[in-house]
């Protein structure tokens, strides 16, 4: 299964997708493309020192997210993308993008949904003082960070946690959750049934769960 990444920033959870398909932890998924609308942000350097394919479309280039998405989805098309993954894309995406990859474009978010959507989830959290935080992988929907949850990993606040230092845990948690999604949507393992996703465990975890 063909993956196209969109990134805006740093890239660590491209690197993370990177790294995991280096080591066979994809499954059949291949990062086939890498695109960013930044410009020499570190996701477009992270994508090139892994000789991964990419391309940069500034949105400011455009006159409005439609025209902008279209500039995308031929983008992708060229790559025969078959799962989008948004991994730190930082802008919000219309119907001319979700319509050309139906069911097929999940989104990492550093909170657990559907509390805290939008821009630095972390941050809500901590000046919210939850004492669970964590990170969600979710089939993005025309709204904000409203599409149907795929999976969640929960992080604790621990008494000394500062903002920075309960971010850092969460990405890292983010960086073992998205692979694992990527993968079991390419081994054929998420169904939808209306909002509820069900993601069948990997066989070899199958198998290891029968043999106990
Ligand atoms: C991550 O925390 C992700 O959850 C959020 O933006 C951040 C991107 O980080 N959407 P990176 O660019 O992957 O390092």
């Amino acid at each position: 299964m063909k993956v196209g990444v969109l990134a805006s920033g740093g890239g660590t959870n491209l690197q993370a997708l990177i790294d995991a398909a280096a080591r066979g932890a994809l499954g059949p998924a291949k990062l086939a493309v890498v695109g960013v609308n930044v410009d020499g942000c570190g996701a477009l350097e992270r994508a090139r020192q892994a000789g991964l394919a990419t391309f940069v479309v500034d949105h400011r280039a455009f006159a409005d997210r439609a025209t902008f998405d279209r500039a995308l989805v031929a983008e992708l098309r060229v790559r025969q993308v078959e799962l989008l993954v948004m991994a730190g894309f930082m802008r919000l995406v219309t119907a001319e993008l979700l319509d050309a990859f139906p069911g097929r474009v999940i989104n990492i978010h550093p909170a657990l949904l559907p509390a805290f959507p939008g821009v630095d989830g972390q941050s809500q959290a901590f000046e919210y003082g939850v004492k669970i935080a964590g990170c969600t992988v979710h089939f993005v929907d025309r709204g904000r960070d409203s599409g149907p949850v795929i999976a969640q990993t929960a992080v604790c606040v621990l008494e000394n946690d500062d903002e920075d230092r309960l971010r850092q845990r969460i990405l890292e948690e983010e960086h073992r959750l998205l692979p694992a999604v990527v993968r079991a949507i390419a081994e054929g393992r998420v169904t939808l049934e209306g909002r509820r996703v069900r993601v069948r465990a990997a066989i070899a975890d199958e198998t290891r769960l029968r043999s106990l």
